[in-house]
């Protein structure tokens, strides 16, 4: 596992946006995984300015998000379709019609996870995956348990992260309790990821991160040392505390 440290927020946020933007003029059809929360909006925000001001052309990109509330519409402010639309898809060249998010409403879940994976199989898999962490170590919504599932799956989400969520809500009573998210497995065959932390709240987590020599479920993140291609890109804080 590559890491690299950044100064600040904004410093992350631009390296992992160019990350994105060498990809894109490697492959320009890339497919890139995409994860919704607070860290990512800083390198949104960047890819944003990128399109605006030097072209940076999202025409052929597919993406695919890593998870969705369960029981929320679309068009919910919560959303993560709402959230994708709003900080990113808005405001780039990217056609609706290549942009996949798990669908919160869909009346057969299971069958629809399955389909979700074979529709990132189809596409060719995901050659860019962006992650983020949770405080208790998740990624996706693969929280610390007994086992993590392998493929896209409905789960029930932990105490924690509804805790750390309700920040976007008026109450935690609104916070959503189970979630579809990727499994650790879609994630796993993605061909490059990277994982992005920022700020204080994140220093503990990283630290156990990076100083892991095995694999454990209760530290889901901690699977990403078998993976061949992952880097680590944390500020000062996520890193120092
Ligand atoms: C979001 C996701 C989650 C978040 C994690 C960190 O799509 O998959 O795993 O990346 O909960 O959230 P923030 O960035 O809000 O601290």
């Amino acid at each position: 596992m590559k890491v690299i440290v950044e100064k600040n927020y904004e410093e992350l946020s631009k390296t992992a946006a160019n990350i994105i933007k060498d990809e894109i003029a490697k492959k320009p059809n890339l497919v890139l995984g995409l994860a919704t929360g607070s860290t990512p909006e800083g390198m949104y925000r960047e890819l944003i300015r990128l399109h605006k001001e030097e072209g940076l052309d999202f025409s052929q990109v597919t993406t695919f998000n890593l998870d969705e509330y369960v029981g929320i519409d679309k068009d919910h402010p919560n959303s993560y379709h709402y959230y994708m639309k709003t900080t990113l898809f808005d405001h780039i060249n990217i056609d609706p019609n290549n942009t996949f998010i798990p669908d919160g409403k869909v009346e057969n879940p299971e069958k629809y996870c399955k389909e979700y994976d074979r529709l990132i199989e189809e596409k060719g898999g995901i050659d860019l995956q962006v992650l983020g962490i949770g405080e208790n170590g998740h990624i996706a919504f693969n929280e610390p348990d007994e086992a993590l599932n392998v493929g896209t799956s409905v789960v029930n989400l932990t105490e924690s992260t509804i805790q750390a969520n309700s920040r976007f809500f008026d109450s935690i009573d609104q916070v959503p309790k189970t979630a579809i998210t990727m499994g650790i497995g879609s994630i796993m065959k993605a061909k490059k990821i990277i994982l992005l932390a920022n700020g204080k709240k994140k220093a503990n987590v990283i630290k156990e991160l990076l100083k892991q020599d095995k694999i454990t479920t209760k530290l889901p993140a901690s699977i990403l040392l078998l993976h061949p291609d992952v880097t680590v890109i944390v500020d000062e804080e996520a890193y120092n505390g």
